[in-house]
């Protein structure tokens, strides 16, 4: 086994075993997660928000006590963990974000409790910022709605490209009525062209969130 707990490690068995009697399964000197948290601060105090997993539940359900082949003393991979329980994050959708699809649940997610509620490991946008580059940092103007991310993106995976939650322009056009955008100049000729082609939709240097190309009237 590549990773081994570090009481088993210094062959302290008689830490967790009584070698001849108790009132526990497997000769255990305590119940449960007590045994555990002989050593251990209980996880559940690191957030106000809980795992459902971890305070109803066992911390054997996902850790081994003496010895795995996962890091974090994981019975399985951290993927397959979550999946016994959280097999819908994904289901057959055709655009999976890369960390979902990597299995890196706890790239965003605390396993045991957090301070961001859905157990995020940062809150709002913060979290996106962990692995992309912050758009909004340096942009002159952006979207009122930029902040949400969640609002446009789903943050696992979506039948749509860019893991949108809806395609464009139905996407825009929830919050955008389409009668007021027909009184627009700049709406006159769009032709087959999507929002996207003239504006950006998070920000940039140009009123109106106008891409380079539209702000010449000749949107690409
Ligand atoms: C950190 C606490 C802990 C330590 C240290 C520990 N065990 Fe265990 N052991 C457990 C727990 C908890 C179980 C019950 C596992 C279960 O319910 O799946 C167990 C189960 C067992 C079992 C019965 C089930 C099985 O896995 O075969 C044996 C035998 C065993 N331990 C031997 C040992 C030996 C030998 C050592 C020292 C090298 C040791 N244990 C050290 C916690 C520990
Ligand atoms: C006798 C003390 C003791 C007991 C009891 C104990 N642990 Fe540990 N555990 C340690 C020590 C020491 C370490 C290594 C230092 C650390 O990470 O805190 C450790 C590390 C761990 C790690 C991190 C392993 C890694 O490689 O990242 C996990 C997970 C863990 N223990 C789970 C458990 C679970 C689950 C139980 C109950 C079945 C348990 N421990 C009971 C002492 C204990
Ligand atoms: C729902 C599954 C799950 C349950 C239940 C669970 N854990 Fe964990 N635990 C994890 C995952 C996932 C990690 C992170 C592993 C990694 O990627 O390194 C982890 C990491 C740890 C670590 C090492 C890192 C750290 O946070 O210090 C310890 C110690 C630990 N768990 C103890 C416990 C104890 C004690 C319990 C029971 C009170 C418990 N866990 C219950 C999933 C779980
Ligand atoms: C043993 C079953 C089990 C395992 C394993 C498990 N979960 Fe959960 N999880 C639950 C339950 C039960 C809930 C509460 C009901 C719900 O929201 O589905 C929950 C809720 C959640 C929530 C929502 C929390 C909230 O505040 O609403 C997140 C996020 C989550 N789990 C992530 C994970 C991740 C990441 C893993 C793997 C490290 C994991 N779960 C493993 C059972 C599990
Ligand atoms: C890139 C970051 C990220 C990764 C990686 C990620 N999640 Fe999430 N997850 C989120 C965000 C953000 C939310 C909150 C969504 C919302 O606000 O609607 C969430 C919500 C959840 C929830 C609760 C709500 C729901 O959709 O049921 C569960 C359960 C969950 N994630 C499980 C997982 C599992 C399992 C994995 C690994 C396969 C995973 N997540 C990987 C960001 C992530
Ligand atoms: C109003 C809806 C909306 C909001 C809110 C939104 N996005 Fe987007 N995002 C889009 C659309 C539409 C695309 C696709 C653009 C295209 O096809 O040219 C996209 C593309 C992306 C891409 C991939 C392409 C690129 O530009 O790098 C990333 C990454 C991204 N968004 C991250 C974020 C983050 C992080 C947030 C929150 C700070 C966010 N988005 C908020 C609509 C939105
Ligand atoms: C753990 C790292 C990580 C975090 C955190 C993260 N992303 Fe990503 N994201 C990636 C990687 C890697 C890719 C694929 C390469 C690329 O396009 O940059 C990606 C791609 C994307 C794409 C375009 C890809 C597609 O599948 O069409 C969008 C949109 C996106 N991320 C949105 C978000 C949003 C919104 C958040 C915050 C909720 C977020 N990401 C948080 C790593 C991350
Ligand atoms: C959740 C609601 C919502 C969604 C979805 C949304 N917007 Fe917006 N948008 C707003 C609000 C609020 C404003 C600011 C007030 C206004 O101008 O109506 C705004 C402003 C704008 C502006 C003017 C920016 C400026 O500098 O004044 C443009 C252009 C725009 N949105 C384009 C889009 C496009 C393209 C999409 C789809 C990718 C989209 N919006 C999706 C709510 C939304
Ligand atoms: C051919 C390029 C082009 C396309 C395609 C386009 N726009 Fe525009 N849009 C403009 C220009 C140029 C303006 C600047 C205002 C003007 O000229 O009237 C503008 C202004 C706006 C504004 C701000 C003014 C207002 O009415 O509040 C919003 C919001 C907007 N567009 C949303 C959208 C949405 C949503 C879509 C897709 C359904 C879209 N646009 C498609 C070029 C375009």
């Amino acid at each position: 086994m590549k990773v081994t707990h570090q009481p088993i490690d210094n062959g302290e068995c008689l830490d967790c075993h009584d070698p001849h009697q108790s009132p526990n399964t497997n000769l255990l000197v305590k119940k449960g997660n007590d045994l555990c948290l002989t050593c251990h601060d209980d996880p559940l105090e690191e957030g106000k928000f809980k795992h459902q997993a971890v305070e109803g539940g066992d911390c054997l359900a996902c850790h081994s006590p003496h010895a795995t082949n996962f890091k974090g003393l994981l019975k399985e991979s951290v993927k397959a963990t979550c999946y016994e329980c959280h097999d819908d994050v994904v289901g057959k959708k055709k655009d999976v974000h890369q960390p979902v699809d990597d299995g890196d649940c706890t790239a965003c997610h605390a396993p045991h409790a957090g301070a961001d509620k859905n157990l995020l490991i940062k809150p709002g946008e913060s979290l996106c910022w962990e692995c992309h580059d912050n758009f909004l940092e340096k942009a002159k103007f952006t979207h009122d709605v930029v902040d949400d991310c969640s609002g446009c993106h789903n943050p696992h995976a979506s039948d749509v490209n860019e893991l949108l939650n809806k395609s464009l322009p139905a996407l825009c056009t929830d919050c955008h009525d389409p009668k007021d955008l027909a009184r627009d100049k700049g709406h006159a000729k769009t032709g087959n062209k999507s929002c996207v082609d003239c504006h950006d939709p998070h920000s940039g240097d140009n009123v109106n969130l106008l891409k380079p190309a539209a702000m010449k009237g000749t949107a690409p």
